[in-house]
């Protein structure tokens, strides 16, 4: 066990707690991942994983949509603030996306800097999907509104994807990338719902969910599973609600599809090769009584899903 002093998760799962209690929380949050720990903008490889999931909804679409990608209506929630999936999205072909968020995240000079990114990663992104793409234009955006205009891109914030007051059958394909492990058990099963709603005869729902203990990437000391040592209450202390991570593993999130009444046609979780960490690990009671160990392994999910027919 380690006893070389305080954990460094631990210092910031503290101060990520008193940011979530202040009154501008975002923008003190903003401002911190800007300035200090530079995680925004994410760095390239960091955006080529968010390309590479954009890449995978839209290849659920291809292969299990009834319609072609330049014709889909596209939804996202969970947008957050670089805009990469949407603008995936645009270079595959598609016209029309609305993104909703909580939270207002986004700000103009992100999205322009992702703008020059994909310019000057074109060849590698075109590389990843296999097949020729649209030119990004680097233009600067000076206005949402030239959003829509140059990208069909709709941005719509504070907007709940748990009711979001749209008419059914809205849309052809809905996706998120790595917001569900952020939303608590209930309201996943509320945006499960509401997105069956939205969803057209013949949509796609496709999510790309990061089940990994986030602290584990602030200190090399705790694995990518270390929260699963905790119980609801002691997790509650470490637990904010500024980067709320809810520990569902696969199984939870495929039960959740499956009560909304949709039918998968995507399960995709990923097991990395060295589990020793997980097997060293002194597991929660309740995390060794409800799931097989098996169950605990993987670390990402990739799940796509259907109206029954
Ligand atoms: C970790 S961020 C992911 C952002 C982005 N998809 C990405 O790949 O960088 C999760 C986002 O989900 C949003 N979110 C959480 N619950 C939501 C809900 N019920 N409706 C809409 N957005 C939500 C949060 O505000 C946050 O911006």
């Amino acid at each position: 066990m380690y006893t070389g002093g305080p954990m460094r998760w631990v210092a910031k799962a503290m101060i990520q707690k008193g940011i979530s209690t202040l009154p501008r929380g975002e923008a003190v949050n903003y401002a911190i991942q800007r300035r200090v720990t530079r995680t925004l903008p994410v760095p390239d490889n960091r955006l080529l994983l968010r390309v590479d999931v954009a890449l995978n909804h839209v290849r659920h679409y291809a292969e299990h949509g009834g319609g072609s990608l330049e014709s889909a209506r596209a939804f996202e929630l969970g947008a957050g603030w670089e805009l990469i999936g949407p603008m995936t999205l645009w270079m595959a072909g598609v016209e029309r996306q609305l993104l909703v968020d909580v939270e207002p995240h986004v700000r103009l000079p992100l999205i322009n800097h992702t703008l020059e990114r994909f310019a000057r990663l074109h060849g590698e992104i075109e590389a990843r999907a296999g097949r020729e793409l649209r030119r990004v234009p680097t233009a600067p955006l000076e206005s949402l509104a030239d959003l829509e205009r140059r990208f069909g891109i709709v941005y719509e914030a504070p907007r709940d994807a748990r009711d979001t007051g749209m008419e059914a059958g809205s849309f052809d394909l809905i996706t998120s990338t790595w917001v569900l492990q952020h939303v608590p058990r209930a309201d996943i099963a509320a945006i499960l719902h509401e997105s069956a709603r939205l969803l057209s005869p013949g949509g796609v729902i496709s999510h790309s969910i990061d089940m990994q203990d986030m602290f584990a990437f602030a200190d090399p000391r705790i694995s990518v599973w270390n929260f699963l040592r905790y119980g609801d209450r002691t997790w509650g202390l470490f637990n904010s609600a500024l980067h709320f991570q809810n520990r569902l593993r696969a199984r939870d999130y495929l039960e959740l599809f499956r009560e909304a009444g949709l039918e998968l046609v995507v399960e995709r979780p990923y097991v990395p090769d060295d589990v020793s960490a997980l097997e060293a690990l002194d597991l929660a009671d309740r995390f060794k009584r409800d799931y097989a160990f098996e169950d605990l392994m993987p670390t990402t999910l990739l799940a796509a899903a259907r109206h029954p027919r």
